[in-house]
């Protein structure tokens, strides 16, 4: 396979410079004059550790060359990779102006092409861009078809620059966006050293993916700063505070907790970071973050009350009490918190929970529901099919098993609000609604 790179900057000379390694004839792209004759004479255009080497060897070998002319680089290859920069405009958002220049020329370089060429996406660009700017212009310039009259695919990189090689060898995972499997089938011969898991989805799904991967780094980076200011403030060393949190692979450094679905509730978080967030105040440390996090919790909330008040009916049922399955404390309960609002506007609204039995509530948590909802032991209902047969809007608040069932028994017209996916509904009948799926 003949490859051509677009964009000889980290990402770009990163790229080629590991495939001509592998043993692929590689031409590199760019407008500008100064990479191009870099490259020429077998030098890194930019500081990144063992490059020079890497370019050194694969020009000495022929294997590696650049130019500006894409016309060139498109007629003598079989699969392009576009890595031109994507940088933010002034008012943040993406700059595709690059992206969409490198189309045009490789568009109309398609035009004048027989052979069934691929386009590989490596630039970091907003969900839709493939669609709206990408394919559309490749199309409009080429005057073919993507996925018929030449191959298409995302397949976000995610190198760091200053262990780029490392990254680009090893990655985590491998995402690719795809639309045909011959592109896709190429981009895996490419990758046949590499070792990573693979995952594959739609183009628009791993645009997404890469834009997610970089908001967690960032979300990590000012938790951690966050932790540590806090932590000086009151002596602590915030590293060794740190450490023991990174030791739990179960709920911190896991999975855990990484599902999109409803707000955090019960015992213990709510009334722990308040406590964290209140002490960081007075010791005149800011925790933005933290705060933040607080607030994006109330949102959610309000969220699931929103879309129970936009079906526009007033009988409600709510399977689920507890702020999660297999436990009756309503103490800081979100559910509890939706069930008060409906309660309070006057919709009529009948509960189940399997865990929650009114005269059995006892100590704090009964406290909690005599302050908030009072008339509780009225709304609550013996079993799931009551609640079922008695809503016109009907939400699902968390994860028991039995809800599943209790839903096979479901009307057409009654709109169900999912605050759990739970598995049974299908996320396309048009009476579901996932609160953010
Ligand atoms: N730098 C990173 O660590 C990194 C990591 C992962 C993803 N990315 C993403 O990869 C993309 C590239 O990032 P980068 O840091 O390598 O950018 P960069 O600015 O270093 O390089 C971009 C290169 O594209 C060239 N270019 C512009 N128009 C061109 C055209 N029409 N034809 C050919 N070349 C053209 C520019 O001259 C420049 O050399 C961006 O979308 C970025 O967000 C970057």
């Amino acid at each position: 396979m003949k490859l051509s790179v677009f964009g000889i900057g980290y990402v770009g000379a990163v790229t080629s410079a590991c495939l001509a390694r592998d043993g692929y004839p590689v031409i590199a792209v760019d407008p500008n004059a100064d990479k191009v004759a870099m490259i020429e004479k077998g030098l890194a255009p930019i500081v990144e550790p063992g490059l020079d080497e890497l370019i050194q060897d694969a020009v000495q070998a022929g294997r590696l060359a650049a130019t500006d002319d894409a016309a060139f680089a498109i007629a003598n290859s079989d699969l392009s990779f576009i890595c031109v920069g994507t940088p933010s405009l002034l008012n943040g958002n993406l700059d595709l102006s690059y992206v969409a220049r490198v189309c045009e020329e490789i568009g109309t370089a398609l035009a004048a092409k027989d052979d069934f060429h691929s386009i590989v996406v490596r630039s970091t660009m907003l969900p839709g861009s493939m669609d709206a700017t990408v394919i559309k212009l490749l199309e409009h310039y080429s005057g073919k078809k993507a996925g018929k009259g030449f191959g298409i695919a995302i397949y976000p990189e995610f190198l760091r620059e200053s262990t780029a090689i490392k990254d680009y060898d090893f990655p985590a995972v491998v995402v690719i966006g795809r639309l045909d499997d011959i592109t896709l089938e190429r981009i895996r011969v490419l990758n046949s050293r590499i070792e990573a898991p693979e995952f594959v989805t739609d183009y628009a799904t791993a645009e997404a993916i890469k834009y997610t991967n970089n908001a967690w780094h960032a979300v990590k980076i000012v938790f951690a700063n966050e932790v540590g200011n806090v932590c000086k403030a009151l002596n602590l060393d915030g590293h060794e505070v740190m450490r023991a949190l990174c030791m739990d692979n179960k709920l911190n450094i896991s999975s855990a907790y990484m599902k999109p679905g409803f707000a955090y509730g019960g015992s213990c978080l709510p009334k722990d970071l308040r406590a964290l967030r209140y002490k960081a105040r007075q010791l005149d440390v800011a925790l933005p973050m933290l705060e933040a996090a607080a607030e994006s919790n109330e949102r959610q909330i309000a969220r699931a009350f929103d879309m129970i008040a936009a079906q526009g009916k007033r009988r409600v049922g709510m399977l689920g009490l507890s702020f999660k399955a297999g436990t009756d404390d309503l103490r800081e309960s979100p559910l509890l918190e939706v069930a008060e609002r409906l309660h309070g506007k006057g919709y009529d609204l009948r509960i189940y929970d399997p865990n929650v039995h009114y005269s059995s509530l006892k100590g704090a948590n009964l406290q909690f529901v005599r302050s908030h909802l009072p008339h509780l032991s009225s709304l609550m209902v013996p079993t799931p099919e009551i609640v079922v047969d008695h809503a016109e809007t009907l939400v699902i608040g968390n994860g028991d098993p039995r809800f599943s069932t209790a839903l096979e028994g479901m009307r057409p017209e009654q709109q169900v609000i999912d605050l759990v996916r739970v598995g049974a509904l299908g996320r396309s009948a048009q009476n579901y609604h996932g609160i953010c799926w």
